[in-house]
């Protein structure tokens, strides 16, 4: 949740910047704003609207300067307007600073500054960051430690702040530099040629530099023109390990596509091919993982298996329980995230504990963690960003590969993610009851994932016909059962998401108690009917919606016949293996909602008071 981006170098900060600024705008786009220094002055432009608004109004002033920083929001504190917007810049002048996260003991502070004579022209809660910083340096005469005032006055400040962070700040007396720091809120220093460029994540410095250094909690970097300098809350010096980002900037780019969700539905078999890459075993009968630093007899003793996420990750870990339990036989719960950290539920000591986060900055999701690993919990994470949050502060993990995901809608992360559940399922299963033969049929059959996904997205032409003739509708459901009830929860939810049609998923049974009250001509119901143990019992669930004259659109399998007449719409779907059919079960789901809200003429990519990454709680 907001995107912010500092550039100090020698080429024009303010191109650098917008360009930036673009590439985030997916984590929040209520309003956008940029601060360029020259010399001793400070150039802000700030603007509430999208970061084109911003671009046009920059493109009437002359802005120049080597040096700056810019914003994009997703508003927490005051509403959306060209005040509330970043950067904002202290009562005296001489500070200008972005924020992303929140500083909960911003009230205190705030009453504080205004006994001191500080103005504020904002409700937020970072224009009295700001003005702290500003406080504090015009007590602090002294330099300490070799570093500079300004390092100084910022860490002071963020030793009275209670909440989270990322941040990048400037000071008029210290022209070319900036200084930025972060706890909870993500920030990572791109190391490029005679420059350097802070952002919330890779994307906004990918085409200037792969080198990257991840800075952690707690941590202060202080980049000049010739260097940087990374030191901690406490004083002390870090030496930086610089990573390289393994992607590159055509890889976040739109290419031929209409929306990054329409080029990410359509990555999913490469991104799936890439997810299972090196994780089969020689004999070719189990999962391997490189990551998760725990042995398979540590793994074989554990009683069961605890896994947390938010939004689509949290479907994806209920496919994962039906596999596990299905397969390994060993007991799964699922929780959001959000309720574990409060909940304080009892846990098995035996429990291993999984968190699912694509970005690997969900606060939430960062937050069961840590709550997990202070109950002396060891924490796997499941994850695509390296070298998130997550990813560092777990004991071990899985990263999905599948390369930056910007549409909002998840869509490969999330099939990614079924696939690796479905791994863990089989690399549990085989320590345990799984047969040598059917590890191998298992791993065969998740092997032809990508090739049945590529199978189920030649259905599009069809979909788009049928999302044409449903997009005007106001409500919708979606039903499913087993392993594809998380599946009827995800269709429904990417629905709402993108196009803002009401929708429920449901267990199909389970729509006999409520949910049947909605039925009628005008809320079409759409449910997945795969060949199954239980394909009868799912056609009698469609029938009692026909009876109602609710209109029906069926996903079944290929060569599968439902009773003439029932469904208004059938789309097929490969038959396959049931580790492997809730991911190609995804892909109609995701073309349906995806063309419904393009007939609606949403904003696919950046749906109304979403963002990609929920960095605040
Ligand atoms: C937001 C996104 C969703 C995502 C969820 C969890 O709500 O819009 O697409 O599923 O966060 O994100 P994570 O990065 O933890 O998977």
């Amino acid at each position: 949740m907001c995107g912010i981006v500092g550039y100090v170098g020698k080429q024009n900060a303010v191109a650098i910047i917008l360009e930036g600024l673009k590439r985030l705008e997916y984590r929040g786009y209520d309003s956008a704003g940029i601060c360029v220094q020259k010399g001793r002055k400070l150039n802000l432009i700030k603007k509430a609207g999208r970061v084109d608004n911003l671009s046009k109004e920059v493109a009437k002033h002359r802005m120049v300067g080597t040096t700056g920083i810019g914003h994009t929001r997703w508003a927490t504190h005051g509403g959306v307007t060209d005040a509330n917007a970043h950067p904002h810049v202290s009562s005296d002048g001489k500070f200008a600073l972005i924020h992303n996260g929140v500083i909960e003991n911003y009230a205190q502070m705030k009453a504080f500054l205004l006994k001191k004579g500080y103005k504020f022209k904002s409700e937020t809660d970072t224009e009295v960051l700001c003005n702290l910083i500003a406080y504090h340096y015009a007590k602090e005469n002294s330099r300490t430690k070799g570093q500079s005032r300004f390092v100084e006055c910022v860490r002071k400040t963020l030793r009275h702040v209670e909440g989270t962070y990322g941040i990048a700040v400037l000071c008029v007396d210290f022209p070319s530099e900036i200084v930025g720091a972060r706890k909870a809120s993500p920030l990572i220093l791109g190391v490029g040629e005679d420059e350097y460029i802070l952002a919330s994540d890779a994307s906004a410095l990918v085409s200037r530099t792969q080198n990257v250094v991840y800075l952690k909690d707690g941590e202060i970097a202080h980049l000049t023109p010739k260097n940087f300098f990374i030191s901690t809350l406490d004083q002390a010096d870090v030496s930086p390990v610089v990573d390289k980002i393994n992607w590159s900037v055509a890889d976040a780019e739109l290419g031929d596509y209409a929306h990054f969700m329409e080029k990410e539905i359509f990555e999913q078999p490469a991104a799936l091919e890439n997810a299972m890459r090196g994780r089969f075993s020689a004999d070719g009968s189990t999962a391997q993982f490189g990551g998760l630093n725990i042995t398979p007899g540590e793994f074989r003793d554990l009683e069961r298996f605890m896994f947390c996420a938010c939004g689509t990750a949290w479907h994806a870990c209920l496919v994962t329980e039906h596999l596990i339990e299905r397969f390994a036989r060993i007991p799964v719960e699922v929780d959001y995230a959000s309720e574990f950290r409060y909940r304080n539920s009892p846990l098995d000591p035996r429990t291993l504990f999984f968190v699912m986060s694509q970005s690997g900055e969900t606060i939430d999701t960062l937050a069961a963690l840590r709550e997990a690993k202070r109950k002396g919990y060891r924490v796997m994470a499941v994850n695509n960003v390296v070298g998130s949050s997550i990813a560092r502060e777990a004991d071990g993990g899985i990263y999905q590969h599948v390369g930056p995901e910007v549409g909002v809608a998840s869509t490969k992360a999330f099939t990614s993610q079924l696939l690796i559940g479905a791994m863990i399922a089989l690399y549990v299963a085989r320590m345990r009851d799984m047969s040598f033969s059917d590890g191998v049929q298992y791993v065969e059959a998740l092997k032809a994932a990508p090739a049945l996904t590529r199978r189920a997205l030649a259905q599009a032409p069809k979909i788009k016909a049928i999302a044409k003739r449903y997009a005007k509708y106001q409500d919708m459901l979606f039903l499913g059962r087993l392993s594809l009830f998380p599946l009827a929860l995800e269709g429904a939810l990417k629905l709402k998401e993108i196009s803002y049609i009401h929708a429920e998923g449901y267990p199909a049974a389970e729509m006999k108690h409520g949910p049947i009250a909605l039925v009628s001509e005008s809320c079409p119901s759409v449910f997945f009917a795969p060949k199954s143990e239980i394909f009868n019992k799912i056609v009698s669930s469609m029938q009692e919606i026909k009876a109602r004259k609710g209109p029906i659109i069926a996903i079944t399998t290929e060569g599968t016949e439902l009773p003439e007449g029932l469904a208004d719409e059938t789309i097929f779907i490969p038959e396959c293996h049931e580790a492997v059919l809730p991911i190609v079960a995804a892909i109609p789901v995701q073309l349906l909602s995806y063309y419904i809200a393009v007939e609606r003429g949403c904003d696919v990519d950046k749906p109304r008071n979403l963002a990609k990454s929920v960095t605040v709680e």
